[in-house]
C-alpha cells in the first residue's frame, strides 16, 4: 500500500456503497485486510503507511488500536448489510502487526468472526518482523485462530540487513520459523529482497539457502524498489549507495527461480513460490482474481463489486472518524467495465494460470502476437487457450503488461 493516497469521489459519512457494489455480494470470495500502521523503527527503503512512536503524534495510540479497528469491522457489517458473507481469508499487514500484543490481534480476528463468521478452513495470516515474535506470542496467535505466519527475513547477510536498516540478526528469521512450526503453524512464508546495493550473487544464494534451510512452505522474493522520499532514495541521490541495476536484478531472479525450483517450490505469481497448491496465499489470490475485500485501518484500500475506496491515511483522523461513528473512507471510485478489464489483465497475467487469449483486447493483439513470437508468452492449450508468462516473460512482466493493458 503506497503512502500517498490518490484523489477520487467523496464517500458519505455512513460509508454507504453504491448499489452496484452490493450486487452479487456473497457470490465472490470475501476477505479482510487489517492494516496495523506501527513500526519500532522505519527501514530506509520502506514507503508503507506506518509510524514509529516518535512520528505518531497525539490523537492515536497503539494501545487503543484494536478497539478502533474493531469499530471499523462493525461499520463494515452495517454497510454490507445482513447478507451471508463468510470470510474466506484475513490478512494482518503493516507496518508491524506483531508490535501489538497478540491478544489484540486475536481480539480483532474474533470481531471479524462475530460480525461475519469465518468460513470453514479460513486462512488467517499475519505479517511479522522476526524480532517481534516470541514462542509465547506465536502460541497465542495460533490458539486464537491464526493459520499462517509471514516473516520479513529480507536477507541472511549482515551487511545487506545493515543497508536495509533491519533490526534483526541474520539467524533470527530462521529461528522464528522454527518457533512458528512448534506453535503449530502449517503455513509459513519468508519475504526476501534482492539486488540491495552491495549484495553479491553469492550473498543472494546464501540468503536463499538460509531461507530454504528454515523450512517455510512459501517464499516471496522482491526486487528492491527505490521509493521516492525514502532514506534509501536520499542515500542513492547523494552517491553514498549505487542504484540497483536491472540486469543484476534479472540475474538474481533467475537464481531464485533455479534454487527454489530445485528445492520443490513452484512459482504461482511472478514474485511468489509455494511447495503445494495448499501453501499458496489464498488472500493474495483473492486480490489477484477479482474477489471482494474490506481493508480496515488507516490508508487501507478496499474493493467490493467494482467499487474501490481507501481510508484516511493518518491514524489520528482515522480513530477520530470512527469514534464519531463515521466512515474513515477518504475517497472512492467506481470502476468502469473497461477499467475492470485492464485490471484483470494486469493481475491475472502475473499468475501461473495466465490470461485467456480470447480476452486480449483487439488493440493489444499485435503486442500479444509479438510477445508470443519473442518467447515472452506461451499459449497453454491444456489451460483452454490461456497465455502464460515464460521465464523470460516473468523478467519483463511489468513492461509487457503495460504493452498489453
Ligand atoms: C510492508 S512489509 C511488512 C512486513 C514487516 N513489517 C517486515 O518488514 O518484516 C511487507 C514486505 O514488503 C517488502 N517490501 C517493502 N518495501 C519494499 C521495497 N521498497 N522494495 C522491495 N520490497 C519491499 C518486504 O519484503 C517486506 O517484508
Ligand atoms: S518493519 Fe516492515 S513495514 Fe516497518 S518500516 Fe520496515 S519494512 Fe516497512
Amino acid at each position: 500500500m503506497p503512502s500517498v493516497l490518490p484523489d477520487g469521489d467523496p464517500i458519505p459519512a455512513s460509508g454507504e456503497l453504491p448499489s452496484s457494489a452490493l450486487d452479487g455480494l456473497g457470490s465472490r470470495p470475501f476477505g479482510f485486510y487489517i492494516h496495523v500502521p506501527f513500526c519500532l523503527t522505519r527501514c530506509g527503503y520502506c514507503d508503507f503507511n506506518t509510524y514509529t512512536a516518535a512520528e505518531l503524534g497525539p490523537g492515536a495510540s497503539q494501545r487503543d488500536y484494536a478497539s478502533t479497528a474493531i469499530e471499523e469491522v462493525r461499520l463494515a457489517r452495517r454497510v454490507l448489510g445482513d447478507a451471508e458473507l463468510p470470510v474466506e481469508t484475513v490478512f494482518f499487514g503493516g507496518g508491524t502487526p506483531t508490535l501489538l500484543p497478540p491478544e489484540d490481534l486475536v481480539r480483532i480476528l474474533h470481531a471479524v468472526d462475530e460480525e461475519f463468521g469465518l468460513a470453514p478452513g479460513a486462512e488467517v495470516t499475519t505479517e511479522a518482523n522476526p524480532e517481534s515474535v516470541t514462542q509465547r506470542s506465536l502460541e497465542v496467535l495460533r490458539e486464537g485462530g491464526f493459520t499462517r505466519m509471514s516473516f520479513g527475513m529480507q536477507s541472511a547477510r549482515e551487511h545487506v540487513l545493515t543497508v536495509l536498516d533491519r533490526r534483526h540478526t541474520p539467524g533470527r528469521a530462521g529461528a522464528a520459523v522454527q518457533e512458528a512450526r512448534k506453535a503449530g503453524f502449517d503455513h509459513v512464508n519468508l519475504d526476501l529482497i534482492y539486488s540491495t546495493p552491495g549484495e553479491t550473487d553469492e550473498d543472494w544464494r546464501a540468503s536463499l539457502d538460509a531461507a530454504l534451510a528454515a523450512g517455510p512452505d512459501h517464499v516471496s522474493a522482491y526486487s528492491l524498489i527505490v521509493e521516492d522520499g525514502t532514506r534509501l532514495a536520499a542515500r542513492i541521490r547523494r552517491g553514498e549507495l549505487p542504484m540497483p541495476d536491472d540486469d543484476v536484478a534479472a540475474d538474481r531472479y533467475l537464481i531464485a527461480e533455479e534454487m527454489l525450483t530445485s528445492a520443490g517450490f513452484r512459482w504461482y505469481e511472478v514474485s511468489n513460490w509455494a511447495v503445494s497448491d495448499e501453501a499458496r496465499c489464498r488472500h493474495n489470490l483473492l486480490y489477484w482474481t477479482g474477489g471482494d475485500w474490506w481493508g480496515v485501518g488507516p490508508g487501507a484500500h478496499s474493493h467490493v463489486g467494482g467499487t474501490r475506496w481507501w481510508n484516511v491515511k493518518h491514524p489520528a483522523p482515522y480513530a477520530h472518524r470512527l469514534a464519531a461513528g463515521e466512515s474513515p473512507g477518504y475517497a472512492r471510485e467506481v470502476l468502469t467495465e473497461d477499467d475492470q478489464a485492464v485490471e484483470r489483465l494486469m493481475l491475472e497475467l502475473r499468475l501461473v494460470t495466465g490470461f485467456p487469449l480470447a480476452d486480449v483486447r483487439p488493440s493489444a493483439r499485435t503486442a500479444c502476437a509479438k510477445a508470443l513470437a519473442d518467447g515472452l508468452l506461451e499459449v497453454e492449450s491444456f489451460k483452454r487457450g490461456r497465455v502464460v508468462l515464460t521465464l523470460r516473460g516473468r523478467l519483463l512482466a511489468d513492461a509487457l503488461i503495460r504493452d498489453l493493458a
